[in-house]
């Protein structure tokens, strides 16, 4: 038995946030934050909206390109660590909505590694007999996280969600998972939940962006090499990188190592800044949507975050 891609499926709010509106709000510039990340604009969730809200819309897309009918839906994980509270977790609130009932949901706090972490765990409850098709969510409203006042992180992220349905397989599929975390670099990017009683004024996301970078760069080289023996592959099997969006040079330096030319790789963050657990899922949806990325392709999906946490898969799509 193998388990493979079914459909995905995205969301992104309608506000757009301009470089040309972060000049306004700190001192930055539109050269410096293209230059040093790649992005031009991200989405901003409007007040109404929620983690579960926005990942509603993308698993009802999702459900709909896998052709399937959410009571066929095994099990729902929602990768995200900005949900508006603690319990019933955003998972529940999207079953419930999908009238998706007496199956396991739950959250997953793995920050951008979320999806990907989603993805290996739905991965192995399949395999293991658990589950014949599981509903997999990454939703995150980072803008809200974020203080308005810093423009070290205020830059970086936007809004959004991303959904699959991974299913049962007769054929390959997915072909290695795998996914870590190292504890000692934790301060180096953390978002603290405000404490009872307060206004939330000071738990905003703390990045010590430089380390980070450095960081991601060197484990997600060791992540990719390890995701190709894991699977028995070389670089020149793939046909796309699906990598988190946080930064262009940090995507860049991957497909490089990959020996990849970068139009092998699918880059979102340009308009969508990084959305954290909901990144590779709003890439491969768009790489699939766009038609660039085809049944039969083989696709190496990677994400990097707090934590810190890494994940992968290696795909048949
Ligand atoms: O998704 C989870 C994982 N997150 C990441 O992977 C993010 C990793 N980090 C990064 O993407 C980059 O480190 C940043 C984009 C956050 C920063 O880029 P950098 O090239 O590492 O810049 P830096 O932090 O070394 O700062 C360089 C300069 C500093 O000024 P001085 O000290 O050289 O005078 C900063 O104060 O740029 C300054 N700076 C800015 N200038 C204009 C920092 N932010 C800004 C800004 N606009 N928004």
């Amino acid at each position: 038995m193998f388990t493979k891609i079914l459909g995905t499926g995205g969301y992104l709010p309608q506000q757009v946030r301009t470089n040309a509106d972060l000049e306004r709000m700190v001192d930055t510039s539109d050269e410096w934050i293209i230059e040093r990340t790649g992005i031009s604009e991200r989405r901003i969730a409007s007040p109404d909206e929620t983690v579960a809200s926005m990942g509603l819309i993308a698993a009802k897309r999702a459900l709909e390109a896998a052709d399937t009918d959410p009571g066929e839906i095994d099990l729902v994980i929602c990768a995200t660590t900005t949900g508006d509270k603690a319990f019933p977790s955003s998972a529940v609130e999207i079953a419930g909505n999908l009238g998706i009932n007496g199956v396991p949901a739950f959250d997953l706090a793995a920050a951008c590694a979320g999806f990907s972490y989603g993805y290996c765990l739905a991965h192995s409850m399949i395999m293991s007999g658990q589950a014949r098709k599981v509903l997999i969510i990454g939703s995150d409203m980072m803008s809200r996280a974020c203080d308005p006042k810093d423009r070290t992180t205020i830059i970086l992220f936007g809004d959004g969600a991303g959904a699959m349905v991974l299913g049962a397989s007769d054929e390959p599929g997915t072909l290695a998972v795998h996914m870590s975390a190292d504890p000692q670099f934790g301060p180096l990017l953390s978002l603290k939940n405000p404490p009872r009683g307060s206004n939330g004024d000071g738990c905003y996301l703390y990045m010590k962006g430089n380390d980070v970078f450095k960081h991601a760069v060197v484990s997600l080289a060791k992540l990719v090499t390890k995701t190709l023996e894991l699977g028995n592959l070389t670089d020149k099997d793939l046909d796309f990188l699906v990598p988190h969006q946080a930064n262009l040079r940090i995507i860049a330096a991957t497909a490089k190592k990959l020996h990849l030319d970068m139009s092998q790789v699918i880059v979102t963050l340009d308009k969508q800044g990084n959305t954290s657990s909901a990144s590779v899922a709003l890439a491969l949806d768009e790489g699939i949507r766009s038609g660039r990325i085809k049944r039969g392709n083989t696709l190496l999906l990677e994400s990097f975050g707090g934590g810190f946490t890494w994940a992968s898969a290696l795909v048949r799509y």
